[in-house]
């Protein structure tokens, strides 16, 4: 049933609206090695503005609103680098886009796919030593 309906996904991909196609591509287009660095620092405001609450400004999982999710994991501590859904790019780029379902960690679909990028690699940034 899966495989029958990804076919079809497949046949209709070229004629879905414009905004389905995107979407259904996006997780595929992972931006190459050459824009990450620039994606990276965008990705810094993002996070500050709306990850840090709960993951922390250093990335530890330990944000101020973090203390108040009472059930449920906790923030993940992006500075030890492992990740429950897979720590590629294009993984990160999925969990952020759909959330942990049944956790605090919201959905961020709404976003645009290159924001969603831009958080990507500036979340993977976090267990990597700076560059000298
Ligand atoms: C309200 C609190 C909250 C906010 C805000 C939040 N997160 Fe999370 N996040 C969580 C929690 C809780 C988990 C752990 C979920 C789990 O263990 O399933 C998590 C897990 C993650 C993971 C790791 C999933 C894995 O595979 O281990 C990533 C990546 C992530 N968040 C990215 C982000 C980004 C990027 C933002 C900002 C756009 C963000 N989060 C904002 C609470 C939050």
């Amino acid at each position: 049933m899966k495989t029958a309906l990804s076919l079809i996904t497949l046949i209709l991909l070229p004629f879905a609206p414009p905004a389905l196609a995107d979407d259904l591509a996006e997780p595929r287009e992972v931006p190459s090695e050459d824009i990450r660095q620039e994606l990276r620092k965008q990705g810094q405001a993002f996070y500050l503005e709306n990850c840090a609450a709960c993951h922390g400004e250093s990335g530890n999982g330990k944000g101020p609103a973090a203390a108040a999710i009472k059930s449920g994991p906790k923030p993940r501590d992006f500075t030890v680098g492992k990740f429950l859904y897979g720590d590629k790019p294009e993984q990160i780029f999925h969990t952020i886009s759909e959330g942990s379902p049944g956790t605090s960690m919201p959905s961020w679909k709404f976003m645009p796919a290159e924001t969603r990028w831009a958080l990507v690699f500036f979340v993977l940034s976090f267990h990597k030593k700076p560059s000298p």
